[in-house]
């Protein structure tokens, strides 16, 4: 199957400019002006007039089904790549888990097999470590070689999936020699815990309280100590779902001494604020971790995305129905299961906020939306770009198309929405995933199965 793409503007981390695209099979075969008329015989042709084409989005966070607080993230590996195709992201980069006392292999078996056969996009994994010991240390080569090259480790979740910090510093220590890279959740948990339960003895049981127990300063302190165990390991970090304007401050005063600190931000942190906490039980619908903060943090994390000192827009989808699972912690704010859904919104949210905003350049929300995702996380130049012999994904975004976030109409498999009733600009109009049409003229025309495993290499992009 040949498919012409013409007209359009192709827009990469690198520029915008006119040219048409060339697909044969699944990979890009050219990119230039008038192909029509050199590219010989094609089967059918889309017409890109007035829009950008851009490479699918790559959401480097996703908990597809993660068991937490009692219950599981509501999306399936199905329904939460058909709805991340919907909103033009055609990669996912998920967590698979490993339970104390269990093996990597276990953990990733088990995610590997939840996901095979069911996926609208491609996938890959990270792993979480929860339990660093000698077999698990050894066992992260066996992984970087199979493609699994990232491991996520949390200063938070005391007794769920926290590592003390020789824990995380023995895993940076092995990840230095061969080439994995550690993720980090930052926040103190420990001392959380302590003020959590200070509020909850004293009768603060409302959602609020999630957000009031995770002081910014027990994020920025966080992050400054992996980041330190990291400079003394000799290996990069990357800090995950970075919220507070004091982790930023971190990871910037990090990276101006040449430290090898990478940061990812999410649309929660940029769009919603701690107010959104507040009315009573409703806040549940925005318990995540780190929480949401004060308006003021996100101006700074704004900035952050200018200056690169944030590199990646990920999404963190998590979701939980309100009715049923975030109601777990009705009367204990600590029982709310911890997370947002996002996967369908993040690149229309981005563009809105970012480009018709004026706060960032079309190339720059390209950047960070696709671009330095495949680079940081070892799928560039195959994903991630615009360019010959790429993977044929690729989107035909309408930067003029305006539409209403909304529960009614999404596609990801949860009860409401923390985006409701907002008015966005820009939407993905057709989405191709390997040269397949998978959204078009308003309809999934994808297949389950199609998304295949991805199995990703160390990146060069981290130095
Ligand atoms: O609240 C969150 N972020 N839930 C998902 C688990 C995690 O820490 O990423
Ligand atoms: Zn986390
Ligand atoms: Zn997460």
């Amino acid at each position: 199957m040949r498919t012409l793409i013409s007209n359009g503007t192709v827009v990469t981390a690198e520029g915008s400019y006119a040219a048409d695209v060339l697909v044969d099979g699944e990979t890009i075969a050219a990119v230039g002006r008038d192909l029509e008329a050199v590219a010989g015989p094609f089967d059918r042709m889309i017409d890109a007039t007035g829009k950008y084409v851009i490479p699918g989005a790559i959401d480097v966070h996703t908990h597809m089904e993660l068991p937490f607080g009692g219950t599981f993230a509501k999306d399936t590996f199905e329904t939460g790549t058909r709805a991340a195709a919907w909103g033009g992201t055609t990669t996912i980069i998920d967590f698979a888990v490993q339970s104390r006392g269990q093996p990597l292999r276990e953990g990733l078996d088990a995610w590997r097999a939840k996901a095979e056969g069911n996926c609208a996009v491609d996938y890959g994994f990270h792993m979480i470590m929860s339990d660093v010991n000698d077999d698990s240390l050894a066992e992260t080569d066996l992984l970087v070689a199979e493609g699994v090259t990232t491991f996520k480790l949390f200063t938070a979740y005391p007794g769920v999936f926290f590592s003390d910090d020789g824990a995380i510093f023995r895993a940076m220590k092995r990840t230095a020699t061969n080439g994995g890279l550690i993720m980090m959740h930052a926040e103190n948990g420990p001392a959380i815990d302590v003020v959590a339960a200070e509020n909850f003895a004293a009768g603060r049981t409302d959602p609020i309280w999630h957000g009031m127990s995770r002081y910014p300063i027990f994020e920025g302190e966080a992050t400054n100590r992996v980041i330190r165990l990291a400079e003394a390991a000799g290996v990069p970090v990357y800090i995950v779902h970075l919220s507070a304007r004091d982790a930023l401050d971190e990871v910037r005063a990090a990276r101006d001494r040449g430290a090898h600190a990478f940061a990812e931000t999410c649309p929660q942190y940029l769009f919603l604020t701690l107010d959104d906490l507040g009315n009573g039980f409703e806040g549940s619908k925005f318990v995540c971790s780190p929480p949401l903060r004060p308006a003021e943090h996100a101006e700074d994390l704004w900035k952050g995305l200018v200056t690169d000192d944030l590199a990646v827009v990920s999404t963190d989808h998590c979701p939980f129905d309100f009715a049923g699972q975030k109601e777990l912690g009705r009367g204990d704010f600590r029982k709310i299961p911890n997370g947002l859904p996002g996967v369908e919104n993040r690149v229309d949210l981005l563009h809105d906020g970012g480009v018709v905003a004026g706060r960032i350049s079309a190339s720059r929300w390209v950047e960070i939306i696709s671009t330095a995702p495949a680079r940081l996380f070892g799928l560039y130049p195959r994903k991630g770009t615009v360019a010959a012999g790429a993977d044929a994904d690729l989107v035909v975004y309408d930067p003029e198309a305006k539409h209403v976030i909304s529960a009614s109409t999404h596609h990801m498999d949860v009860d409401y929405s923390c985006y409701e009733g907002r008015l966005v600009t820009g939407a993905s109009s057709v989405v191709m995933s390997r040269g397949l049409v998978i959204i078009e003229d308003g309809r999934y025309t994808g297949q389950k199965g199609h998304g295949r495993f991805l199995k990703r290499s160390v990146s060069p992009f981290l130095a």
